[in-house]
């Protein structure tokens, strides 16, 4: 018999999976190319030669031993540590040593070490509607209590009134995510001052740490010269996520890693929960050798053109045909809105057509679906048609 907590789990697995192995399924019934799957942020750009080159160049160069064993410190091979913080702070004028970064199997393996190391049981870990809906498991798996704030479907940008309201003594982390999955949407710099000025004053009044967590695997995919603020420059005890699945498309790889800077509350001993957290999940460390491989790959860039072709392609498709969303200004995500209020029967009609979509309720924003469309240029053009027959039925 699995446990109680896990039954819950089980019953509420992620849709998102359940649609890419529908997904699976249909293309080995139709064809592949029958089927317009948009169910999965699974980057369909291959990873940079680079990427490849220093693979080969490390199995190599470097002794197997070290490069197939233990990474010497939980937390990460120390070079490997100081090339991320010597990167982060030429881009975006920080100060951060080796020290402050710990490597992590992807951005969902930063998370769980961070709440893992922040979390009584009963803390509120507050986050914004529509949202990456495994917020809700991690933040379960240390008795946490996830609260939302409701989404403002008119800019997806996060409603601050009802944030101040939500914000109690029991808050002990806020979990943003810019540019966001599922609305492509990144949070201005009036937003994040707004946001971190809010938190200051609710730590003066309470008297608590309340810690943000960046969760930004998408910093890189951004369109139209869009900033995407560093929020450790505006909140002195933010802890950022970052992850090399979305940038790099190396996301079976398991790479990712945490920023806990000194200005952090408590730092050195966050840090070295932290490092006791990565271990005692059972990641025991980061992947040694994508360790290595992402430390190589440092000042590699990555190649917007191939989303943002799909995204300008997908974006003025649908509009033609009917529906409404806002334009993304980052990520591979379009937020559509369902022409009917139960967006799972959208969802259900869509399939008729072979088209894959996530149903908003999937983010706790019902009503809404969303595409992702990290997907081979010709599923898009080749979906459109199918789309208008689809919108055929509602408009
Ligand atoms: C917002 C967000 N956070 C975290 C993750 C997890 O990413 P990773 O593959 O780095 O664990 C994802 C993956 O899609 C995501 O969209």
């Amino acid at each position: 018999m699995i446990a109680d907590k896990m039954k819950g789990m089980v019953a509420n697995s992620s849709a998102i999976r359940a649609m890419f192995e529908e997904g699976t399924r249909m293309a080995e019934l139709y064809g592949a190319e029958n089927v317009y799957d948009f169910s999965l942020g699974n980057p369909n750009v291959p990873a940079p030669a680079s990427v490849k080159r220093a693979i080969i160049e490390l199995l190599d160069e470097e002794d197997p031993v070290v490069l197939h064993g233990y990474t010497n410190s939980n937390s990460g091979y120390a070079d490997v540590r100081q090339t991320v913080a010597d990167s982060l702070n030429r881009r975006f004028g920080t100060s951060f040593e080796g020290k402050n970064i710990i490597m992590t199997v992807g951005a969902a393996g930063g998370l769980n070490v961070i709440l893992k190391t922040l979390l009584n049981p009963g803390d509120e870990v507050i986050t914004f509607a529509p949202y990456f809906g495994e917020y809700r498991s991690y933040v379960n798996n240390y008795d946490g209590v996830l609260v939302e704030v409701s989404p403002d479907t008119a800019t997806f940008q996060p409603r601050l009134t009802e944030f101040e309201a939500k914000i109690t003594p029991r808050t002990r982390a806020v979990i943003v995510n810019t540019p966001n999955n599922p609305t492509g949407v990144v949070y201005s710099e009036d937003t994040i001052k707004r946001l971190a000025a809010i938190m200051d004053a609710k730590q003066r009044e309470y008297g608590t740490d309340i810690y943000l967590i960046s969760d930004e695997p998408y910093r890189e995919l951004v369109y139209d010269g869009v900033e995407v603020p560093y929020l450790t420059k505006y909140y002195d005890n933010t802890i950022v996520g970052y992850s090399y699945s979305k940038s790099l498309s190396l996301p079976g790889e398991r790479i990712g890693y945490l920023v806990i800077p000194d200005e952090a509350a408590d730092s050195e001993t966050v840090l070295l929960a932290a490092n006791v957290a990565t271990r005692i999940l059972g990641f025991v460390n980061a992947p040694t050798l994508q360790q290595k491989v992402v430390a190589k790959c440092i000042d590699e860039e990555t190649d917007i053109s191939f989303y943002d072709r799909n995204r300008e392609t997908l974006y003025n498709g649908l509009k033609e045909c009917g529906f409404t969303c806002i334009k993304p200004e980052g990520a591979f995500y379009l937020f559509v809105k369902s022409p009917v209020e139960d967006e799972k029967a959208f969802c259900a009609a869509a399939k008729k057509y072979h088209i894959l979509m996530v149903p908003g309720s999937s983010f706790a924003c019902p009503g809404y679906v969303r595409l992702a469309y990290c997907v081979a240029h010709e599923t898009i053009v080749n979906s459109l048609p199918k789309f208008r027959e689809l919108a055929k039925e509602y408009f």
